[in-house]
């Protein structure tokens, strides 16, 4: 249990390359395994759960060689993947078990697949409903949690109206839906991350996209001959990592950080607006079009920002910044509200509580909701440094090492390590972006 000692300083300057998109990522190996052939997929994240995505994708036949931050994939086509001995272990990664359901439920064979602790409390229901709708067999602990045991077998075109805005529950219905002999469409009752569209697309599946709806070609008529293709891909930088970085330098008045690289997919980018209307000084340049995602590069100086209220279809399209936004609260002018994010007690912590409980550790005003919370601004009262429990989850430990850059004395970030999940080097980026202001 590793822990980070964070001490506030004046400013966050330099240059940043954060590692490959974690979302992106998942979706590319996974594909990748499908295709018939050997892809390449460059800057492929760091983030530990994209390297147990890999290891599943290993246990199900496929060939994986990992050289730094290129990985090679040898898929086995479509119907070449094989039952793997051992149960799967998607370890923290909710991603990984929900989108491989959906490709587990369109294989000829048994497949068990669990996780780590956290992830063993997290709901399925909501990818098992739809993929039974659609003829697989899938047992679950109290019909919900971790370990899942998946019968896949001939599956059947659906028509899914979500119930809830999520990528990855539309990713297991469109993924399942390559297996099937028609077209499997999926309506969002609010816009989510499109990256498994875009990825479809690149490895050549057949979409329909008209506003909330996407349909996916199934291909498994024509005999079963339709094929995905390998494909050498770039995987942009993470901006959900990025965005802790953006959070310090516009906390931190004396900051000039430009980050290059990163991925501003318009269904991932909401948190630039945000930043944007908030007051931050914040510059897109270089935009440009690789893969069907969209990239650029960004430079971010320190601000006074105002703070904001999160709600409605706004959520979704930031949910994993709002750790980030809630801890940044008591530096803004007016504070942060977040409501109809109960999603956030169900992630890798129970994100509401985790906040609020280490935001109140600092010193801040907070209210908590059961969809929410509102964080005091600045008239709240200055932050000192104490010791943070991130409860095992990355995105609220990365949260209070920001935050505690502009507390007052010395904050400890218990279990630091829990930072790797999706960006393992992020504590030292952190030290050499900080070095040479003044502790
Ligand atoms: C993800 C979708 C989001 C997000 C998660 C990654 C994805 O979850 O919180 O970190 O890659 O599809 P939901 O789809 O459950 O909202």
């Amino acid at each position: 249990m590793k822990t980070e000692l964070i001490h506030p300083v004046k400013s966050l300057c330099g240059p940043l390359e954060v590692p490959g998109d974690k979302s992106i990522s998942h979706r590319y190996a996974m594909l990748a395994a499908l295709a018939n052939g050997t892809s390449e997929l460059r800057n492929f994240a760091a983030a530990h759960d994209c390297h147990s995505t890999l290891g599943c994708m290993k246990a199900l036949g496929a060939e994986v060689k990992v050289d730094g931050a290129t990985v090679k994939i040898t898929g086995r086509g479509l119907h070449g993947l094989k039952s793997s001995w051992r149960a799967l272990d998607a370890e923290n990664s909710g991603t990984t078990i929900r989108l491989l359901s959906g490709i587990l439920s369109g294989q000829q064979f048994t497949t068990k697949i669990t996780g780590d602790a956290s992830l063993q409390k997290r709901p399925m229901k909501r990818v098992v409903a739809p993929l039974r709708q659609m003829g697989a067999d899938i047992r679950a602990k109290d019909d919900n949690f971790p370990p899942l045991e998946i019968r896949g077998g001939k599956l059947h075109a659906i028509r899914y109206e979500m119930p809830m805005a999520s990528a990855q529950v539309k990713s297991a219905v469109l993924l399942a839906g390559l297996y099937v002999d028609g077209i499997t469409q999926v309506t969002e009752p609010a816009k989510t991350r499109d990256h498994t569209e875009l990825a479809l697309e690149e490895f050549g599946a057949r979409l329909e996209k008209r506003g909330r709806t996407v349909a996916v070609h199934g291909m498994a008529g024509k005999n079963g001959r339709a094929l995905l293709r390998p494909c050498a891909l770039d995987v942009p930088g993470d901006l959900s990592s990025a965005v802790f970085f953006i959070a310090a330098a516009s906390l931190l008045p004396e900051s000039n950080l430009f980050l290059a690289n990163v991925v501003l997919n318009p269904t991932r980018s909401a948190i630039l607006d945000f930043f944007q209307q908030m007051g931050a000084s914040l510059q897109v340049q270089n935009l440009q079009s690789k893969q069907g995602e969209l990239i650029g590069d960004l430079s971010v100086k320190g601000a006074v920002l105002k703070g904001g209220l999160i709600s409605g279809d706004f959520v979704p399209l930031l949910i994993d910044e709002l750790p980030m936004l809630a801890a940044l609260g008591p530096y803004t002018e007016q504070g942060i509200e977040i409501r109809d994010a109960q999603e956030l007690r169900v992630k890798e912590s129970d994100r509401i509580a985790a906040l609020a409980e280490n935001l109140k550790r600092m010193g801040a005003k907070v209210e908590e909701r059961p969809d929410g919370l509102r964080v005091e601004g600045r008239s709240g009262g200055k932050l000192h440094g104490t010791e943070i429990d991130p409860r095992g989850d990355h995105r609220i430990a990365m949260a209070f090492a920001v935050a505690a850059l502009g507390a007052s004395g010395e904050s400890k970030i218990l279990d630091a390590a829990c930072a790797g999940v999706s960006y393992p080097s992020f504590f030292s980026e952190l030290r050499r972006l900080a070095s040479g202001s003044n502790q």
